[in-house]
Parts: structure tokens; sequence; C-alpha cells
């Protein structure tokens, strides 16, 4: 059974470190060619994450072995600068193919942590997608919309979902008031009533896939929300799109938003901050927020995604990993 350590704390860079971390950054958005979604541009991000200093990886390492109650964690201080950034992309399915810095930095994280994968049928397997506010999507469930962001697992219909998704604050919303919300199943699991917890150990859900996956996404054959380890469950829910089938399962599912709601920890992301979120344990969601109406400087995070029905991992040709707590492969959706 694995072992859950105490709640870690965000991990501040130093300027040294920092400054390091741009180097080996630049050095890979220069030599590495100019296409992040090439195959050589992730083995060489793959070799670059070497060359990171100590004090980033050891801890990265730590977390892949063990994610915490939180089952998140933050880095501070890696080396983005708004200044410097082009306007904030304002398109629909907006993202990132050529090479650059905060590009690089993520990366770099995702094979220190697993395989970078994307889905070839959500935005044509773009491993490095923005999330932006889109003028008139306001009230959009997902990553073009600036209300509330229901709690979710990321890709929680699909099943080869990510394990980790990892996102890097470029640019904070206008008002600074957006925050992150995680929360953890290792947190709730008993808060949640006998009752709940059996119910949502039932395979009486079903999930629909994001409206990002259009034609190509189809519903889950029917699942439990928490499943495997008793003491340790992994968790499958997306409060927009899990389904419950019956009237226990959505008097289960209630009390789950509750303490989503009691529980989570709210991250509010400045430039420079990465937040990873262990997807088998921990939801994901966003507080709403004010966008502007010019976009130069409307918030801006990026990520990365995982593989569909023919896996980025595969196209590339790259070797499967497992991790200490036999969770098997690791795979990463990285956002910036
Ligand atoms: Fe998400």
């Amino acid at each position: 059974m694995p072992m859950i350590v105490a709640e870690s704390s965000a991990l501040h860079l130093s300027t040294e470190d920092a400054r390091a971390v741009d180097e080996v950054a630049n050095r890979l958005a220069v030599s590495a060619g100019s296409e992040v979604d090439a195959p050589e541009w992730v083995a060489a991000a793959r070799a670059a994450w070497d060359d990171l200093p100590a004090t980033l990886r050891r801890p990265v390492r730590e977390f892949r072995r063990n994610s915490g109650l939180s089952g998140s964690m933050l880095i501070r201080g890696l080396p983005v600068d708004p200044a410097e950034l082009p306007a904030t992309p304002s398109l629909l399915g907006s993202v990132q193919r050529f090479a650059t810095g905060p590009a690089a930095i993520l990366l770099m994280l995702a094979t220190g942590l697993g395989d970078p994968l994307a889905y070839r049928s959500e935005k044509s397997g773009a491993l490095v997608q923005d999330v932006v506010p889109v003028p008139g999507k306001e009230d959009f469930q997902g990553n073009a919309g600036s209300v509330t962001l229901a709690f979710h697992v990321e890709n929680a219909f699909h099943p080869y979902r990510p394990d980790y998704v990892a996102l890097l604050c470029l640019r904070s919303d206008h008002d600074r008031a957006a925050d992150l919300r995680v929360a953890c199943v290792r947190k709730l699991l008993r808060l949640l009533s006998s009752a709940s917890r059996q119910a949502l150990r039932r395979t009486e859900f079903s999930t629909a896939p994001p409206p990002s996956f259009g034609e190509f996404g189809s519903e889950t054959s029917v699942h439990p929300v928490i499943s495997c380890d008793g003491e340790d469950p992994d968790l499958v829910v997306d409060l927009e799109a899990t389904n419950p089938l019956t009237r226990e399962a959505r008097d289960a599912l209630r009390e789950l938003r509750d303490l989503f709601d009691r529980t989570a920890q709210a991250i509010r992301l400045a430039p420079g901050d990465l937040a990873v979120v262990d997807n088998r344990v921990a939801v994901h969601g966003r507080t709403s927020f004010r966008p502007i109406a010019s976009p130069p400087a409307r918030r801006w995070v990026r990520s990365r995604r995982l593989g569909r029905a023919v896996p980025i991992m595969a196209r590339l040709g790259q070797s499967q990993t497992s991790d200490h707590a036999g969770r098997g492969l690791r795979r990463v959706a990285v956002r910036q």
C-alpha cells in the first residue's frame, strides 16, 4: 500500500536555480529545432531534464513516487517574464507548436514525471495547449471560459487519461482573482458517509467527453467513482460530465461535491508558477474571474495533454515507465 505523506508546501526556486533553469530551457529551445511536437524535441527535452538543478528534480521525483495528502505540488519562481511574452492568444483551441522557453520548461518537467502525451482527436494532437479566456465563451465549461470551472479529473471519460496535469502560469488574470482549486480523495475519504463510500465504489456512473473532443469522444461505459486500493483509492469523476445512474449514486455524488468544496486547496497562480496535479487521486477546477476586453494582458496558462487511440507516446517510440508505487504507466498532460 502506498504510504501517504504530509501535504507538501510550495517549492520556491532560488534566483540562482531559476537562472540555471532559464539557461537550460533556452538552450533546448534554440538547439532542438522549432517544432515542439517533433519526436526529436521531446527526446531533447528528456535529455535536458538531467541538466536542471537537483533542487528541482529531487522533489519532482519524490512527488512522482508519492503525491501526498494534497495530490498536488507547486513550484514557484520558474523563469517566466510576462513582459517578454507576446499578447495572450484569444482564439478558441489555441496551441503552442513552436519552441519557446516556457514550452521547454513544461516539456522537461513532463519527461521528469513520465511521458508527455496528446490526443490525436483533440486539437490535432498538439502537445502544448493554451488555457486562455476567449471572447464570447465566458460561460463555457472548459479552457476558454471564465466562469467557475467545475471540479474534474482530466479526461475522466477516457480509458487512457493522464496521470498528471501540469499547469504553468504565464500571465495572471487582470484582477489576480482566479484560483486553481485542487481536492484530493485522500483527504476526504474518511469524511464521506459509509453509504456514499459504498455507492461511489459501485459501477453506477457514466462520464461524457469534454466539448474539446468534438465528434470524436464517446461516453464511458459505466464505472465507479472510487476504485482500487481501499485505503488509497483512485478517483474518476467530472462534476459537469459524470452522470449518476441510480438514486444512491446521485446522493453520493452530491455529498462528494460538497466535500470537494470543503476540503479543496486554493492556489492563486502567478507568472512562473507551475502546479502539478496527480490526476489519479485529485480533481481540479478554477474559480471564476473577469476577462478583460483587450487581449494582450489576458490570463494565460499553458498545458500539455495525452494520447488517445494512437498515443503520441507510441508515435514517438518512447518506452513505458513504471513508478515505485506500482501505479504503472505514467502519463503527463501539460498546460501553460
Ligand atoms: Fe482540466
